[in-house]
């Protein structure tokens, strides 16, 4: 017996292609999808492009969805890589019997039930009978070509769907099935669920009608009614639009999440094609997993009201378990009292793209959202706020993504609440305090923490902070300049003010030249050099004890490894997520060659993740 179409379908979207085609293939980013070398035949340029539901080589044709992914790699059939996929992905494969043929029959059925149904209402629209639905469709401003589109139609009064789909053979036993009748518990004959409504058909991701939405044409209550949930239909599973969302965002279309019905469709007539609304609920986890399936960062549409802000504190909450690097979200906020399909009508679609350009990152927002809700008169309430702020960055469950938030909810928080401190009239920076400095005596190389000498210790703003970090990193390299062999790409990565950034060039190049010649690299000979091409001044800044005294593990007599240790963990402070990148090729290099020059950078890597997590609550790092 075939597998279920819809288990099948549950399989491919539990099974992320692009994770699944990683393990064995180096993938790139490419846009909306992923490419690397073709495991199929020797290549050198990539010509292998992975997109959300199948694989593509141009090189030597290969194709396939994830089962074929697995079939032609491992060499299994059909069933077999169904089976590992299955237990990959925790779903039992639905066992041959006569009674799950038979429901799939029924499925099979249902769904062309739908369809004639779809086809009725559509035809009907057309008649005199829905001249008033096609007037209303037509005065809202939607051109026959996104009639046609999106297939809207008219259900006539009741009775007329039971007798028309009769005639054709189809019992109204199936039709509650599908959810166009209700049979009432009084055992009576079942009625039309849908009678003298507009009908939106609403579809899946291939295409294939599972239900409907139908307005009234006037003021009726309710405005909306839905189908019901059926073996076809999930609502939340499903999102309006998104078949014809998913060819836009493959084609580079924004993939754009409204609230309803008639905002997508008129986003959809106004080019933004890769709009989809949930079905008059807040999004589900469901939802958004299929949103990321389209691309790495759909933007919400929110309304300015009290509603809309309470809406995406919902969704930003809802989402923040599952973010990841390659999928978070942005928010948009509409103008008071505008939906899409209102503001494109009335300002078009150059209004909207304006929405949808001032969009905000999940992170921002969130702070915004959270900071709209919190007054921060006393030191108790700024202390709740900032609990929340944690909390919120907690429930995310990627680690390297949680500290990343941490920080930069809580750098908003501080830039926010800092005290007037520290910084004297005229901007002379203060004397005293150090962030990682360490006390006189043996504090080893990352700490522990002075004792905070009370609350006239001054703390750095989060911007000097973060440009005594970047001064750090420098130091500890003119000081111990034979590191820079091993740590010259990370360095590469961050960005320098423009005072500091010929100095890292002129570093590079001497610590290349010098180990061309097989020479030792030395911090006198370093300093010397850097002095002599003109990068004196820059490097006694650099070296300098103030604003704030070099700690000792960035000291010239500080030994290599806690010098090593400590520019990690400086770099670590600067990007917490890099740091366990790093720990992890470190720890791949070790495992293939465990040198003795691997073996040190793992530890010093271990230690700056150590200090990292001890020092978290370090005021520098908030
Ligand atoms: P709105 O009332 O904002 O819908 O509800 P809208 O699309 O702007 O409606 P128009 O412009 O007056 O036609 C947003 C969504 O909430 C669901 C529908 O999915 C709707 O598109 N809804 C709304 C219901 O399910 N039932 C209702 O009675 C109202
Ligand atoms: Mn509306």
């Amino acid at each position: 017996m075939a597998l279920p179409a819809a288990f099948l379908d549950e399989l491919r979207a539990r099974t992320p292609l692009s994770a699944l085609i990683g393990r064995r293939v180096r993938l790139a980013r490419s846009g909306r999808n992923w490419k690397g070398n073709c495991p199929f035949h020797q290549e050198h340029t990539p010509s292998f492009y992975v997109y959300d539901d199948h694989f593509h080589c141009f090189g030597c044709g290969a194709h396939g969805d994830a089962v074929g992914f697995v079939m032609q790699t491992q060499g299994l059939d059909f069933r077999e890589a169904v089976d590992l996929l299955a237990r990959e992905a925790g779903l039992d494969v639905p066992r041959p019997n006569a009674e799950a043929a038979a429901a799939e029959r029924r499925r099979h059925d249902l769904g062309s039930v739908l369809t004639a149904a779809a086809t009725a209402f559509q035809r009907r629209l057309l008649l005199p009978e829905g001249a008033r639905a096609l007037s209303y469709l037509r005065g809202r401003g939607l051109s026959e070509e996104t009639i046609r589109r999106f297939g809207l139609g008219y259900a006539p009064g009741r009775g007329a769907l039971t007798a028309e789909l009769g005639r054709e053979g189809i019992e109204p036993s199936l039709l509650v099935e599908a959810g166009l009748l209700r049979q009432d518990d009084g055992g009576g004959r079942p009625f039309e669920l849908f009678f003298e409504r507009v009908m939106f058909p609403i579809r899946d991701r291939r295409g294939a009608v599972i239900s409907f939405g139908g307005r009234t044409l006037g003021d009726g209550q309710p405005k909306y009614l839905n189908g019901p949930e059926t073996a076809l239909f999930s609502k939340r599973r499903t999102l309006y639009g998104l078949d014809l969302a998913r060819a836009a965002a493959r084609a580079g279309a924004p993939v754009i999440v409204a609230e309803g019905y008639m905002d997508v469709i008129a986003l959809h007539q106004g080019g933004f094609a890769g709009a989809v609304a949930p079905l008059g609920t807040a999004l589900t986890a469901e939802q958004m997993e299929e949103l990321w399936r389209l691309a790495p960062e759909p933007v919400l549409c929110f309304d300015a009201d009290a509603a809309g802000r309470a809406a995406s504190i919902r969704a930003a909450d809802a989402a923040l378990p599952m973010l990841a690097p390659e999928r978070t979200l942005r928010i948009a906020i509409l103008p008071e009292g505008q939906d899409p399909d209102a503001l494109i009508r009335e300002q078009g679609s150059a209004a909207f793209q304006r929405v949808l350009d001032a969009a905000s990152p999940l992170a921002d927002a969130l702070y915004g959202l959270l900071r709209a809700a919190a007054p921060l008169a006393s030191p108790e309430q700024r202390a709740a706020f900032r609990a929340r702020l944690e909390a919120a960055a907690a429930r995310i469950d990627d680690r390297g993504l949680a500290r990343e938030y941490r920080q930069a909810l809580l750098d908003r928080f501080f830039a926010e609440n800092r005290r007037p401190q520290g910084l004297v009239a005229g901007g002379r920076p203060r004397a005293a305090g150090g962030w990682t400095q360490s006390p006189a005596g043996r504090p080893g190389p990352l700490g522990p923490k002075p004792a905070r000498p009370g609350a006239s210790r001054a703390t750095p703003t989060p911007e000097e902070a973060a440009s005594e970090r970047l001064r750090l990193l420098a130091a500890i390299l003119l000081h111990h300049p034979s590191l820079v062999g091993g740590i010259e790409e990370q360095w590469q990565q961050i960005d320098l003010p423009p005072g500091l950034a010929p100095l890292r060039e002129a570093v590079l190049a001497w610590a290349e030249s010098r180990g061309h010649e097989g020479l030792a690299l030395d911090s006198a000979g370093l300093i010397a050099h850097l002095h002599d091409i003109g990068l004196g001044a820059v490097s006694k800044r650099v070296l300098a004890s103030s604003p704030f005294p070099l700690p000792v593990f960035a000291l010239p007599d500080a030994v290599s490894a806690e010098a090593e240790a400590g520019w990690w963990h400086i770099f670590g402070l600067l990007h917490h997520d890099r740091l366990d990148a790093e720990i992890e090729a470190a720890q791949r290099d070790f495992a293939e060659q465990p040198d003795e020059r691997t073996q040190r950078r793992l530890l010093a890597l271990a230690e700056a993740r150590e200090r990292l997590r001890q020092g978290e609550t370090d005021d520098a790092g908030a």
